[in-house]
Parts: structure tokens; C-alpha cells; sequence
């Protein structure tokens, strides 16, 4: 069956594998990519190079507005602007990982971006990985995928990725910022209506990758 139209929601906690096999699944099946994460990163970053107090929810939603974000969706090279500069290096750094959580759980943010998001998404044929795409971004999405993995799994694999930092420190660190995605009272992480939970712990990337493809060919036939 023909995939090219439909929204495929993969939403997960931290260090789930969400990016990888997101951009994997896109790939496949030709579709377009957006990593609304990167754009909260991107939000960050700018608010912490204005010198804003990130843990001031008032001071961030009055600054909010104000940098242009744009997101790239090529699977292959996945881009992101601010104010017409690429930091895909920088919103991967310590400090706006360490801030990204708090920014995120400011409902002014949340509303800015989730109508960039809804821009982007309009058009249909895209992977979309994020913490809320299944149950508020997207929620008529054809393919929603709720991914998760033990905490020791997850901290192994971002502890590789981040070339062999301490496994205890980054575990402690994405559990933290689970807390505060679950919690917070705005679009919180949680499994969407119609969600088909993966557990990627005991499984590869191209695993997952297959069983999420599958859904897809399985929903695209279902049209
Ligand atoms: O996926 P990530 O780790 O790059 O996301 C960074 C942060 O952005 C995450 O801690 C919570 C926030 N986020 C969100 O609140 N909603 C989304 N749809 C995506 C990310």
C-alpha cells in the first residue's frame, strides 16, 4: 500500500530512540521528518543566549515570540534555524539540555511552537517525533507510536552517543527531565488515544524500525 500521505506520531520519553527510529521510518517510506524537540531546543538556546532567566515562566513567555524558528524535514540532514542561523550543533549541548525541560513546560512556548508544528505537519506525509504529537499536536495522526525503554537502556545508549559520558549522571539527568515532561500541566508526555506502545529495550533500531513501517503499510491498506 502507498504510504506518501500519511502523519506518523512517535512519541517517547527521553533516550527511547525516538530520533533515530523516527528518521529511519521516514527514510523507508519516503516521507518527510520533523523533530519538534529540536525545536524546544532551538527556543531555549535563543532564550539562553538573550541572557532570559530560564526558570522565570514569565520572563520566557514575554520573550517567546520573538525568535524566528524554522525546522528543515530531510530525513537525511535534518536542520534547524533561528533567525536564519543553523544551531543543530549547539541545541545539543549541556547547557539547553539542562533548561529544555522548564522551557518546555511554559504554555506560551507550547502554544507558538505547536502552530509552527501544525504548519509543517499540514501537507501530511511525515514522520513527527516529539512528547505530545499523538494526543494534542496531531491527534487524527494515522499512525501513532508511543516508544519506550527501561531507564537503564536509555542512559547506556545517550551515554555512547555522547562519547562515553558517565551512564549514572546521564540517567539521573533524562529521568529528570521525564519528571518534568510527564508532570507539567500542559500537553503533558503521555501515552495518545490509539498509541501502539513499543518497548525498544530488548530490540535493534531496525527492529523497530520494521514493526513501525508495518503499522504504517498495515494503516495505509486500511484507507
Ligand atoms: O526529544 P528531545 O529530548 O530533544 O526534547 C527536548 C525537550 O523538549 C524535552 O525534554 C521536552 C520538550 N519537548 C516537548 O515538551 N514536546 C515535544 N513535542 C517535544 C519535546
Amino acid at each position: 500500500a502507498e504510504t506518501p500521505s500519511l502523519v506518523i506520531a512517535v512519541d517517547g520519553t527521553s533516550g527511547s530512540g525516538k530520533s533515530s527510529t523516527s528518521r529511519g521510518v521516514a527514510e523507508r517510506l519516503g516521507l518527510r521528518y520533523l523533530d519538534t524537540g529540536a525545536m524546544f531546543r532551538a527556543m531555549t538556546w535563543w532564550l539562553l543566549r538573550e541572557g532570559v532567566d530560564v526558570r522565570d515562566g514569565g520572563a520566557v513567555a514575554a520573550a517567546a515570540g520573538r525568535p524566528h524558528i524554522e525546522s528543515g524535514t530531510d530525513p537525511l540532514a535534518p536542520t534547524i534555524t533561528v533567525d536564519g542561523s543553523d544551531v543543530s550543533v549547539e541545541i545539543r549541548g549541556e547547557d539547553v539540555t539542562a533548561a529544555v525541560s522548564p522551557v518546555s513546560a511554559v504554555p506560551e512556548v507550547r502554544a507558538l511552537l505547536l502552530d509552527l508544528q501544525r504548519q509543517v505537519i499540514a501537507d501530511g506525509g511525515i514522520v513527527v517525533e516529539g512528547r505530545d504529537i499523538g494526543s494534542v499536536v496531531w491527534p487524527e495522526a494515522e499512525v501513532k507510536v508511543y516508544l519506550s525503554a527501561d531507564p537503564d537502556a536509555r542512559a547506556v545508549r545517550r551515554a555512547a552517543e555522547q562519547g562515553g559520558t558517565d551512564v549514572a549522571t546521564t540517567q539521573q539527568s533524562l529521568l529528570e527531565r521525564d519528571r518534568i515532561d510527564s508532570g507539567r500541566a500542559t500537553a503533558p508526555l503521555t501515552m495518545a488515544q490509539g498509541a501502539v506502545h513499543v518497548d525498544s529495550t530488548h530490540l535493534t533500531l531496525p527492529e523497530v524500525i520494521d514493526r513501525i513501517v508495518a503499522l504504517a503499510e498495515q494503516a495505509a491498506a486500511e484507507r
